[in-house]
């Protein structure tokens, strides 16, 4: 695929689901990942909209190629706008699975007894993409998996319809979450598995790049 001029989605980091004013659940995603990815995309000509939740990263992404969210039900508003231009959508942000389902419109104050937040699901932005991705966009998912990494990721890839997943294990060190570095596989859609070493996430994203877009025979 030549990128000059793709328009490519990619999402990043992390979302914060509120609990009430002041606090919120989230997890410890960076955002070094996405960035890295949609940096190397539009030094390349590429035509990038990055949707991400809260980071502290600096970037060569122009600001008005950023759409800064905070929940999923944000990120999925944000990214629904862009559904049907895209060529290609990238999903390596870290959506919070889980949302509380009441919140407080002020600070929840301090009380002696056990306190229950009652958690409903979030939407998920990948499984929508699914249901009006065409033959010609291309879906590029992310699993972080601390059991099983394959076998759920291929169950991922089938039921998000992804062309490729790219797995990485917060077991293996320097990998995953807020690390400058990642070790990935990258698996197909007929389940085909690619290893590659511990690398710099700037690295990983060139890996990821011309073995899903560039190199691959899915568009032409
Ligand atoms: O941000 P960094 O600190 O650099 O870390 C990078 C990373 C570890 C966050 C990244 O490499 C990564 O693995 N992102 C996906 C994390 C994850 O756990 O995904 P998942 O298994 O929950 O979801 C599978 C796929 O569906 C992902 O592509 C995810 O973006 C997408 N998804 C998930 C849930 C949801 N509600 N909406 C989604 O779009």
């Amino acid at each position: 695929m030549e990128l000059k001029g793709k328009k490519i989605l990619i999402t990043a980091g992390p979302t914060q689901e509120a609990i009430d004013p002041v606090r919120y659940i989230s997890n410890h995603s960076s955002g070094k990942m996405g960035y890295a990815i949609a940096e190397a995309l539009h030094n390349q000509g590429a035509d990038v909209i990055v949707v991400s939740g809260p980071v502290s990263i600096s970037t060569s992404i122009p600001s008005d190629k950023i759409e800064l969210i905070r929940s999923a039900d944000e990120m999925l508003a944000a990214c629904r706008n862009y559904f049907s231009e895209i060529d290609v959508a990238i999903f390596a942000a870290a959506v919070a699975d889980y949302k509380p389902a009441f919140v407080n419109s002020s600070k929840i104050k301090k009380e002696s007894e056990p306190f229950t937040i009652n958690l409903i699901p979030n939407p998920d932005i990948a499984l929508e993409f699914s249901k009006v991705k065409t033959q010609q966009q291309v879906s590029i998912g992310f699993a972080l998996e601390t059991d099983d990494l394959i076998a759920n990721g291929r169950k991922k890839l089938l039921k998000k319809k992804f062309n490729y997943i790219i797995l990485n294990s917060p077991h293996e060190s320097g990998s995953g979450f807020g690390y400058d570095t990642n070790q990935i596989k990258i698996m197909n859609c007929d389940g085909h598995l690619k290893d590659f070493q511990l690398k710099s996430k700037q690295e990983v994203a060139a890996d990821i790049i011309n073995e899903c877009l560039v190199n691959s025979t899915l568009v032409e």
